[in-house]
């Protein structure tokens, strides 16, 4: 707990972002559309919806893909392509994204998992040494826009285990604020992570 507190006070809140131009950005992202839907809706639970998503945030994390510092296996078939983009191009891509409608999921009916998934997003566990999700992703998971922090409702339930877990083992390490979500995710069990990944897939307002 005293790590995290230290680490999200050292977060610097971002400059102002320069919006990109939606209708720009689609004519970008013909190759993108086999794993994350013409609309920003990812084919798999696996593969993560863009729709919808924190415009800075879709910047930041290309420009990650973009130069290596985040990578992962499907993406490395675009990553020839991002890097004859220019930042405005990746600006565009972002706005065509942040400016789709995103998905409304469903949870598992499953009490248990339910009520475990709400506990740990709305109020964290204190004594376990987690903080309350909803204090940066919004009680509806919209995140912040002005912070840059990424929207997590209706996200596809298999990329939210995947990507908690890569946090939580620190694969996802790329850039200043992946380290707010490594202390984060440090103290939560594999089932902790089924029931937030479950809540926050079916969470809306
Ligand atoms: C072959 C499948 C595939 C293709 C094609 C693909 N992606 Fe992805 N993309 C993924 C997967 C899988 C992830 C999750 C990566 C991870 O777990 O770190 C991802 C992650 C992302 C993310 C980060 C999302 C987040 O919430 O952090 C962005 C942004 C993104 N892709 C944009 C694009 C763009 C733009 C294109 C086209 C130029 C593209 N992707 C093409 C599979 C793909
Ligand atoms: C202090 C603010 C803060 C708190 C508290 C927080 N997050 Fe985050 N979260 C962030 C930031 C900032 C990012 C972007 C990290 C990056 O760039 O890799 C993020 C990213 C994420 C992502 C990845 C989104 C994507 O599309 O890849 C998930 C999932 C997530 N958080 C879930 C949670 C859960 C679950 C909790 C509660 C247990 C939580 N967060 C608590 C700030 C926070």
């Amino acid at each position: 707990m005293i790590a995290f507190q230290s680490m999200t006070k050292e977060v610097v809140m971002p400059e102002e972002f320069i919006a990109g131009n939606p209708q720009k950005g689609a004519e970008l992202v013909a190759d993108c559309a086999a794993c994350h839907g013409q609309n920003g809706i990812g084919l798999s639970s696996d593969w993560p919806n863009l729709a919808g998503q924190n415009q800075k945030y879709l910047y930041e994390q290309l420009k990650y893909f973009q130069s290596g510092q985040r990578e992962n296996v499907l993406m490395t078939t675009v990553i020839d392509y991002l890097k004859i983009l220019s930042d405005e191009d990746i600006r565009d891509i972002a706005a065509f994204y942040a400016d789709k409608s995103s998905n409304i999921g469903a949870a598992k009916n499953d009490e248990e998992l339910l009520a475990l998934g709400s506990q740990l997003y709305k109020a964290g566990d204190f004594k376990r040494g987690i903080p309350s999700c909803s204090a940066c992703h919004s009680i509806y998971g919209q995140g912040n826009n002005q912070a840059g922090f990424p929207a997590v409702n209706g996200q596809q339930k298999g990329y939210l285990v995947s990507t908690l877990k890569a946090y939580r083992s620190g694969q996802r390490n790329a850039g200043e604020y992946s380290k707010v979500m490594q202390a984060v995710s440090m103290n939560l069990t594999d089932r902790d992570i089924e029931a937030l990944a479950n809540y926050m897939h079916g969470l809306y307002e």
